[in-house]
């Protein structure tokens, strides 16, 4: 099959691979019929290279229809239409049955000392072959796949792989008072539909990025948005928006590619230059993380507010200045995002309209095959590229 294989640093090709056959009883295997690129591919593409090996299939947000099931899987059939979230989880073990399958000790990377194992995403997270393919072999498959309806377009559900559930995560764990007020920093994907959940919701959102048509998309559907280069004092300019204080909840959905600390370019050089094993534990160890969003989002948030982390950050040794984090009381609350916890929540809203605007969400599909330069593209965010979707 052709599938999209990691190959080095921003060096990503699309190549012949084996097909995926069936190992334990509970594996399933999807014929791809769309999947997407995740802004936590880019991380792969550009930081996270020591983690990599080369080959590894990327892709963690696919869909399509079951082929084949192992002798355990019950639950789906070959013919079946199914979003596969990002993480796999068993659905039976204590993790699982408190909604945090992001934790599941069945798929738990333990040599690692990581969650629950990812498609496409690194020896950290169990180094599984991903969806960025024709085909998929799904793990756990009997409990990591989300039933749609066969009418409607693609389109419609792909989101429920990541960016959907990663979204509601974000706001669910912002904890905005009714009618309050919150700030999402990156209108990425994730960043833009966190915006819209919290709109739908009621509340105030302040909208912040770089690049001007991420800007105007948020801006068209009723966030007021900033540009953080028309802002040199973030925190001040929110602040005079909201009677002094800051809003109720910040959002961070930017993450480790953070703009706006030119010192950790030289940390991520540094790491390019020294062999892989120095430079995984310097990744680990030394936090070679650009902190950049973490810190507006301390500033902007008011007292006693709560910062919501779903962009993804990776160092051990970061600087948190927790003089005042503990002054504001602030709450912080993060993680990936536990798909199966809110599939069934959103799923109403795929169903009954468009509330969300999901199925003009993208603004690309394109063959796999080209695949490569979508990466480019989207690293540097050039024409208009928010969200791939790429059909194998
Ligand atoms: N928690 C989860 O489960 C989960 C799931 C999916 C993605 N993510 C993470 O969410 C983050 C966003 O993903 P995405 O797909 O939207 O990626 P993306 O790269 O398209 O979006 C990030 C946006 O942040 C903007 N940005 C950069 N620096 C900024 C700054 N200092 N202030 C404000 N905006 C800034 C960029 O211009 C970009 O538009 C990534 O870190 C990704 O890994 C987390
Ligand atoms: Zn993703
Ligand atoms: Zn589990």
């Amino acid at each position: 099959m052709k599938a999209l294989t990691w190959h080095g640093k921003r060096d990503v090709r699309v190549d012949t691979v084996p097909d995926p056959a069936i190992e334990h009883p509970t594996d399933a295997i999807v014929r791809i019929t769309t999947t997407a690129i995740c802004g936590s591919d880019l991380h792969l593409y550009e930081v996270l290279g020591p983690f990599m090996t080369e080959g590894d299939i990327l892709g963690h947000e696919p869909m399509g229809i079951v082929e084949e099931v192992g002798s355990e899987v019950t639950s789906i059939a070959p013919g079946d239409r199914v979003v596969i979230p990002f993480q796999m989880s068993c659905g039976n073990c204590f993790m699982c049955g408190q909604g945090l399958q992001t934790q599941c000790e069945t798929t738990q990377v333990r040599e690692k000392g990581m969650g629950a194992a990812l498609f496409g995403y690194t020896k950290l997270y169990g180094q599984v072959p991903g969806g960025q393919a024709e085909f998929l072999r799904v793990p756990q498959a009997q409990y990591s796949h989300i039933k749609v309806p066969e009418d409607g377009p693609d389109e419609r559900f792909i989101y429920l792989s990541d960016v959907l559930p990663t979204a509601w995560q974000a706001v669910e764990y912002a904890g905005i008072p009714d009618g309050g007020s919150v700030t999402v920093l990156g209108l990425g994907p994730i960043g833009d539909m966190s915006a819209r959940i919290a709109l739908h919701r009621g509340h105030r959102v302040i909208g912040v990025d770089i690049v001007p048509e991420r800007l105007e998309r948020a801006r068209g559907r009723g966030v007021e948005v900033l540009d953080l280069n028309d802002h040199g004092d973030l925190g001040e300019t929110i602040r005079e928006m909201t009677d002094g204080r800051g809003t109720d909840a910040v959002i961070d959905a930017v993450g480790m590619e953070a703009h706006g600390s030119p010192g950790m370019k030289v940390a991520h050089q540094l790491t390019g230059l020294l062999p892989s094993s120095l430079a995984e534990k310097m990744m680990e160890r030394a936090g070679v993380d650009r902190l950049n969003a973490v810190y507006l989002a301390i500033d902007i948030v008011r007292r006693g507010g709560t910062i919501s982390l779903s962009g993804v950050y990776g160092g051990m040794a970061d600087p948190l200045p927790l003089l005042t984090l503990f002054d504001k009381q602030i709450q912080l609350r993060m993680g990936q995002a536990n798909v199966k916890r809110w599939a069934e929540d959103i799923m109403p809203l795929l169903l009954d309209g468009d509330p969300l605007g999901v199925e003009g969400f993208h603004t690309h599909r394109i063959p796999l095959e080209e695949a490569p330069g979508a990466y480019e593209q989207f690293q540097k965010k050039q024409d208009g590229m928010v969200k791939v979707l790429l059909d194998p």
